[in-house]
């Protein structure tokens, strides 16, 4: 059984790394951390834990990289950045779920996130986790840098137009809808009740400090670069995140034959789904699983495809996703703990 680590298991992704694992074949809970509930029972601060688990919550400054085999980031970004070459130190793998590591470029993170980078010198060995695109190098990875939830939902819905070379690189609009959860759990008022229900509002267009992962990855798969507007809101639900993107084509296509590519380019995924084409992806049938579903339309009038793409962000935006690498980093089947369906109603 692998040992293994939470750093921040009492927020939002931590939780769910938590609640993941604990029924995970292949691996045993290590140490939790958390600042605030340090000293108390995980499930007393979280009772859904009742029964699965005895493991009581400890500062991160009393862990370290030999305590476990993979240790699993959940932290703010900016706070990894300094605690992932403690870790590598040890025995231990590292998968951050902040953005400290995604960015392969020191002078980019500057720009988005307003800080220096600590360690520049291992963004080049971090391997960005999305296994539908780096899988190999996540096997043999000592750092992986778990997507975003944005990246996540758009790179898929991208990924097999932009390696085709249909895409007119000039214009590629995605405009994004989030639950509110994926904000985190820390209290802030544009993530209170009174200011998110009965209200769906944009936010950062054009600014997001996603934009950069997103472009770094579809110009990788264009081999030049690519450059995206992306428009994100916020939807007064707890989970879930639909991705619709807009895509000039090169050529005209149906939707049969669009629809008919995006199946081929993805039959080996265990974690995407196409659906029959003109069907829309739809958060209802992903939150709660680590599945993306994707569906395609061709608007033939404009020569324009139109992409959604809708995942949990919490699972495969998140930690379902750093359970998919930390499987591929141990050698064990892809799916194990996370071959089940979302949960509807
Ligand atoms: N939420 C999402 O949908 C989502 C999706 C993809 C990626 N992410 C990324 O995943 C990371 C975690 O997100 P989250 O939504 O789980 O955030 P969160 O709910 O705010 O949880 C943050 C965790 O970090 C701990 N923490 C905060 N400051 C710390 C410090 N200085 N030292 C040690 N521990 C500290 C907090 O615990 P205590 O206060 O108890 O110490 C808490 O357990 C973030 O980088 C986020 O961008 C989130």
């Amino acid at each position: 059984m692998a040992k293994i680590g939470i750093a921040g298991a009492s927020g939002y992704t931590g939780l769910e790394l938590l609640r993941l694992l604990i029924n995970h074949p292949e691996t045993e809970i290590a140490f939790l951390t958390s600042e605030t509930y340090q000293g108390q029972l995980a499930s007393e601060v979280f009772p859904s834990l009742s029964g699965f688990t005895d493991i009581k919550l400890a500062p991160l400054e009393s862990v370290s990289g030999n305590d476990c085999d993979i240790i699993f980031l959940a932290l703010p970004h900016t706070t990894s950045m300094g605690k992932v070459p403690g870790f590598l130190e040890g025995r231990a793998k590292v998968i951050d779920l902040s953005a400290d590591y995604r960015l392969k470029d020191p002078s980019a993170f500057e720009e988005w996130y307003a800080v220096k980078h600590q360690h520049p010198e291992l963004l080049n060995e971090a391997v960005y986790g999305l296994p539908e695109i780096h899988r190999d190098a996540i096997k043999s990875a000592r750092l992986v840098a778990n997507p975003g939830c944005y990246p996540t939902s758009i790179t898929l819905a991208l990924a097999p137009l932009i390696t085709e070379n249909w895409v007119d690189l000039s214009c590629i609009v995605a405009d994004a809808k989030s639950g509110v959860s994926g904000a985190g759990r820390k209290a802030s008022l544009g993530t209170q009740f009174s200011e998110v229900n009965e209200s769906v509002s944009a936010y950062n267009i054009a600014v997001h400090r996603h934009t950069p992962e997103i472009e770094q990855e579809l110009s990788a798969l264009a081999n030049t670069e690519v450059r995206v507007s992306f428009s994100p809101h916020l939807m007064p639900m707890t989970r879930g995140m639909l991705s619709t993107v807009y895509i000039n084509l090169k050529q005209d296509m149906s939707v049969e034959d669009l629809a008919g590519h995006f199946q081929k380019f993805y039959q080996d995924e265990p974690f995407v789904r196409i659906l029959p084409p003109g069907k829309y992806a739809n958060t209802h049938f992903t939150v709660s699983s680590n599945f993306c579903d994707i569906g395609v339309q061709v608007d033939r009038r404009n020569q324009r495809a139109i992409i959604t793409s809708a995942i949990d962000n919490l699972i495969k935006g998140a930690s379902g996703q750093a359970i998919q690498n930390m499987n591929l980093m141990l050698g064990v089947s892809e799916t194990s703990g996370l071959n089940f369906p979302g949960i509807f109603p």
